[in-house]
């Protein structure tokens, strides 16, 4: 377990376990590649950041997932793993997320891209993420330098 505050000072426990949390989380975050680059979407209020949201009604986490990653980037997900799953303490509420590693095939233009402004590949993302104005807080905290340290690390 890795615990540490995120950009709003809310506490932040990260497992790279099976669900250590809960076997049914409601949020997820999907750290998204196409090729090479890193695909993102530019929330519209929040700025650059991987795709995620929260889980629907009646379905699955993983499933919730690849639904995320069409409707804000346009992406067909090839291939989706599981890596982990973060707990945040927050001041009103409390959120269980999984963390996915996917694969894009292809990008296929949307009409909407619902609350994003739709997808944005980066070759690397910047040394000075957490004061750079353009990535959302999501970016910002350990998990997602965590969660790429392990893809590098296990050559994922
Ligand atoms: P909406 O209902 O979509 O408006 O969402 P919300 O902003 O009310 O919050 P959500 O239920 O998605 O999350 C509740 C709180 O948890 C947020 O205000 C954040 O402070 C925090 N949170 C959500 N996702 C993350 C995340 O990925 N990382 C961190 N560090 N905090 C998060």
């Amino acid at each position: 377990m890795k615990i540490f505050k995120d950009y709003y000072n809310n506490t932040v426990t990260f497992s790279f376990s099976d669900h250590p949390f809960s076997k049914e989380p409601k949020h997820v975050l999907v750290i998204t590649r196409i090729g090479n680059q890193w695909l993102l979407t530019h929330h519209k209020t929040r700025g650059l950041e991987f795709p995620g949201g929260k889980v629907e009604k009646g379905e699955t986490a993983m499933e919730a997932a690849i639904r995320e990653v069409k409707e804000e980037t346009g992406g067909d997900v090839d291939h989706l793993i599981y890596l982990g799953q973060y707990y945040v303490d927050g001041k009103a509420d409390q959120i269980v997320k999984n963390v996915y590693l996917a694969d894009v095939a292809q990008l296929i233009g949307q009409d909407t891209y619902y609350e994003t402004h739709g997808p944005v590949l980066v070759n690397c993302l910047p040394k000075e993420l957490k004061t750079d104005e353009r990535y959302s807080f999501i970016m910002k905290d350990e998990v997602v330098a965590l969660a790429i340290k392990w893809i590098e690390e296990k050559k994922l």
